[in-house]
């Protein structure tokens, strides 16, 4: 399908596949008689890491008709593309080579060297932070880490630092994304301005939140230090060298992210900072590894068995077929409690358009929503609207099975078995003859199970919704790497700011007059 063209909905395996979905919907397939093996024939392994999509409506037919569309649409072709470092991301011009940053060859001379230079830098300065040859001014190690970021500057080193750091972890890692102050006063309440590093991180340097609290830490540390040293205290993280000059970091505190890395991709980069201090240089390592590993089986298995190519083609059967409308993540481990959170950004921030890269207006649906909680809490709010409501969501269930299961770790076998019970009653239902009793049953889930945890299945896992997003992305026609919908918001924000500031209400919009006209007016 060449770029102009871009009308999947109007390729030959399309209509086959709305032909094969009117004569599955004929025979319903949640009998578990019409295909014992099901497990078998619709799961997919990789290491420690095992895809169950055998509750999703579709058969073996179903499968060959989303190979055929994907062949249609190039989307192979488009996948060497972006590991060769093809501008892909047009309207940046710009290319996504997020891959290449965790070792995954590309085609870009000398590119390779680049990187690793700025790996080797932060991983050793992480270490040298963690074994305290990097102290504060005052000689004395660092015990309180403060990375200050949002969105891809924030969810990814927070979800890889919760997920992998030890409980037993020396170090005080926190997180400050948001622009009202309470997560900077909650990592500072018990924080020794002498033990204290603030990691910036900000591709663009130029996100308010970011700018707000960076200068809000310096501040706190100016009632401790005086101004010449307040630099020890700092690291930074940028694309954006000038805005970091202005800031005063020190050059050797200083660390690189290209413009060829879109934020909610970054986690590989130096952006990774925090996360690298929090869990240590090999283990970071190991992340990069695993997710460099799903690269080449991204690039190298054949349709049936790649687990991003295979999932991200459900996802479009899903979606534009199935018609389900939510896509719902929970993670039965509290250690990918915010998981949910960064699949959101990635899915949403990448899919989340209505404009081909032609310009055109996309035929077909793209990004539902994506949002989720850990499963014990879904249990217990919104599994009833999941069972008995108006849902048309797929719920990807993850979990981990710690290998091997002990029979004395009740809590992680239930963990397990909730997953089973949760996704084995979402299809099979259950009639009574008291209405308000009946689960309806037919409901779509995909069951991740990790056998492990750790940094290698956790960097494997993250790469493989990168694919994923980036398959369906080719399928629709649109550009997965720029945000241009976040842009106008960012500005008005920071527009409206500067006339609160100015208490010149005339720059204010409507709503903005009304509230200040009831705040003034509180008696
Ligand atoms: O949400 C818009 C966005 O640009 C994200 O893509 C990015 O991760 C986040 O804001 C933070 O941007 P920066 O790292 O430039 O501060």
């Amino acid at each position: 399908m060449s770029t102009d063209s871009l009308q999947p909905d109007k390729s030959l395996a399309w209509a086959k596949l709305q032909d094969h979905l009117a004569e599955l919907e004929r025979n319903k397939l949640d009998e578990p008689e019409t295909n014992s093996n099901r497990y078998e024939d619709y799961s997919v392994k990789l290491d420690d890491l095992l895809i169950d999509f055998s509750r999703i409506n579709l058969n073996s037919n179903t499968l060959k008709l989303l190979e055929e569309l994907a062949e249609e649409c190039q989307v192979q072709e488009k996948i060497q593309q972006l590991f060769s470092g093809e501008q892909l991301n047009f309207t940046e011009n710009r290319a996504a080579l997020h891959s290449a940053l965790r070792g995954t060859e590309t085609e870009i001379e000398g590119l390779a060297e680049i990187i690793q230079k700025e790996l080797d830098a932060f991983l050793n300065f992480a270490d040298s932070v963690r074994d305290g040859l990097v102290t504060g001014s005052s000689g004395k190690k660092f015990q309180t880490i403060v990375n200050i970021g949002i969105g891809g500057s924030d969810l990814g080193p927070r979800l890889v630092s919760q997920a992998l750091s030890k409980t037993n972890s020396l170090l005080d890692v926190f997180f400050v994304a948001g622009a009202d102050g309470i997560e900077l006063e909650h990592a500072l309440v018990n924080a020794d301005p002498e033990q204290t590093l603030f990691i910036v991180c900000s591709k663009s340097f130029d996100t308010r939140e970011t700018h707000i609290n960076a200068y809000a830490a310096r501040s706190w540390l100016l009632e401790a230090f005086p101004e010449v040293i307040v630099a020890e205290h700092f690291a930074a993280v940028s694309a954006n060298n000038s805005a970091m000059d202005d800031f005063g970091f020190k050059l050797d505190r200083r660390f690189k992210i290209w413009d060829w890395v879109g934020g909610r991709y970054s986690i590989w980069s130096a952006v990774g900072l925090s996360a690298a201090i929090s869990i240590g240089s090999d283990a970071f390592r190991e992340l990069l590894k695993g997710a460099r590993d799903m690269d080449k089986h991204f690039l190298n298995a054949p349709f049936a068995e790649n687990i991003p190519l295979l999932l991200g083609m459900v996802g479009i059967w899903n979606q534009n077929f199935l018609a389900k409308d939510t896509n719902i993540v929970l993670p039965y481990d509290h250690r990918l409690k915010i998981l949910p959170s960064y699949l959101q950004q990635l899915f949403m921030e990448s899919q989340g358009k209505t404009v081909q890269v032609n310009g055109r207006k996309v035929p077909v649906s793209t990004g539902i929503p994506l949002w989720g909680a850990t499963g014990f809490d879904a249990q217990h709010s919104f599994s009833q609207w999941l069972h008995q409501g108006f849902s048309d969501a797929v719920v990807e269930f993850i979990g981990v099975v710690n290998k091997p299961l002990e029979k004395s770790d009740e809590g992680r076998l239930f963990s397990l078995a909730n997953i089973m019970a949760q996704a084995d009653t979402l299809f099979q239902g259950e009639d009574t003859s008291l209405p308000y009793k009946a689960h309806l049953g037919n409901r779509s889930s995909v069951l991740v199970i990790l056998r492990q945890l750790n940094a290698y299945s956790l960097g494997a896992l993250l790469a493989q919704y990168e694919h994923r997003v980036f398959v369906q992305s080719v399928v629709w026609g649109i550009n997965p790497f720029d945000q241009w919908g976040v842009e106008l918001g960012k500005k008005r924000a920071s527009q409206f700011c500067d006339a609160l500031i100015q208490a010149n209400e005339n720059k204010l919009p409507g709503v903005g007059q009304q509230i200040l006209a009831w705040l003034n007016n509180q008696k």
